[in-house]
């Protein structure tokens, strides 16, 4: 005979009394309408134990375990998944001009979805250390494997380098209006952020940036080139400007091949504090399957190797960047198709007498929105016609639409739209 052992039974007396208390939580919160979780933490909620159904204050759950410096972190405002944006508008995401997050309208080339479809070990863990991919990469950008980490988008090597960089009460450096996810990442590694913010015509303040940094001691300076939301360079002058402080510069080129500069990626082997990131969200059309890279310097790129996620790429994601590079054509196809439809879109925007679009170097233009509506109203207005564009109403960046570049078909509904607009 076998005997349930002691643990089993303990096991599913506690299993039992957990449902049950989801299944009354669950009641209540169908009752209130408000989902759990975004119930304030004064609120208390119904907690299982294996003896005893109580009511508990959350105060002593939860929140009261999260780490002090995350207990005030506001949430990052994600873009809405295009499905549920679909729900929301009542279109088909086949009749939604999707133009809210620089995202790559043609997609990946052709190849990426052949690989897809006959990979052949997805059941096995991934390589740790990319090295197919990594190889790809060396022969793609003309820098060493040995230099080159791929991380699940730029997203996660942002956070893998404050993450190995940064001691609670560190501070970094960047210059807004920016990318919002520098701040966000190292207000989750504890750090504070010092704002240096750009120029009129959103150019970097270099003096401001090497004065701060020598008063202020930041750890990390962020740089993004081009820059989103505006699309401005940062030019080889103030790069080594900034190379020269006593400080390690992330420079984040994301949508560097939309520019006519070229990237600097290279560089890494010159300068010991420098770090590179670049990605497939934009240029390869992959930002789905979340891949991006980094270059640096061999003497710190070891220990982004002991801290990071040992599987943090997936075996779909590495093989679909390989396959991507595969097809150089398609991409620099792609990539002229979208620049040359950037400059089509500028030119026509600036006919619109509420807006002042701003000259870009990315897959997106920038437009300070002066007439009668704000840029939220604006964005409404679009979306109503199933186009979507980003809005800004921050200290650094009041009203503002942000418009990414797409097929000619989804600029001429973006004009259309626009133009009802116009009286
Ligand atoms: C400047 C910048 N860096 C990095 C990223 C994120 O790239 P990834 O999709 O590889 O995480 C973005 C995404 O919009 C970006 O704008």
């Amino acid at each position: 005979m076998i005997c349930p052992s002691p643990f089993k039974f303990h096991f599913e007396v506690a299993q039992m009394s957990l449902r049950a208390a989801n299944l009354i939580a669950a009641g209540a919160n169908s009752l209130s309408g408000t989902p759990l979780s975004f119930r304030s933490p004064s609120m208390s909620r119904v907690s299982a134990s294996a003896d005893a159904l109580t009511t508990v204050p959350l105060a002593t759950k939860g929140a009261s375990f999260i780490r002090k410096h995350l207990q005030t972190l506001a949430p990052y405002t994600p873009i809405e998944p295009f499905e549920i944006l679909s729900a929301r508008l009542g279109r088909h995401p086949k009749d939604i001009v999707k133009l809210d997050a620089n995202e790559n309208p043609y997609g990946p080339p052709p190849e990426v979805l052949e690989a897809l479809g006959s990979m052949e070990f997805p059941n096995i863990y991934p390589d740790p250390e990319s090295r197919r991919l990594r190889a790809a990469l060396a022969e793609d950008t003309g820098i060493g494997a040995e230099h080159i980490l791929v991380g699940c988008g730029a997203d996660e090597l942002i956070d893998l380098i404050m993450r190995c960089t940064l001691d609670p009460g560190d501070k970094i450096l960047d210059c807004p209006p920016t990318f919002t996810m520098y701040a966000f990442d190292a207000a989750v590694n504890g750090a504070s952020v010092i704002k240096v913010p750009r120029l009129p015509g959103f150019a970097l303040d270099v003096p401001s940036i090497v004065d701060t940094v020598r008063q202020q001691n930041p750890k990390i300076v962020f740089l993004t080139s081009p820059n989103n939301p505006d699309g401005c360079l940062v030019s080889d002058d103030e790069l080594k400007t900034i190379l020269d402080l006593p400080v390690l510069v992330v420079l984040d080129e994301a949508y560097v091949e939309f520019a006519r500069e070229p990237s600097r990626i290279n560089w890494v082997t010159n300068y010991e504090n420098l770090i590179v990131l670049r990605t497939f969200s934009k240029r390869a059309g992959l930002a789905g399957l979340r891949v991006g890279y980094g270059a640096f310097p061999l003497s710190l790129i070891e220990y982004l190797w002991r801290a990071k996620q040992p599987y943090n790429v997936s075996v779909a994601a590495e093989v679909a960047a390989c396959a991507a590079l595969t097809n150089p054509k398609y991409l620099e196809d792609v990539k002229n198709a979208l620049v040359e439809e950037r400059e089509r879109m500028f030119v026509k925007l600036k006919e619109f007498s509420f807006l002042e679009p701003y000259p870009s170097h990315a897959n997106f233009i920038l437009c300070s929105v002066t007439g009668n509506k704000t840029a939220r109203e604006l964005k409404a207005a679009l979306a109503k016609d199933g186009v979507m564009v980003r809005h800004y109403e921050k200290a650094e960046l009041q009203n503002y639409i942000r418009i990414s570049v797409g097929k000619p078909e989804q600029t001429d509904a973006v004009l259309a739209a626009l133009a009802k607009l116009q009286c």
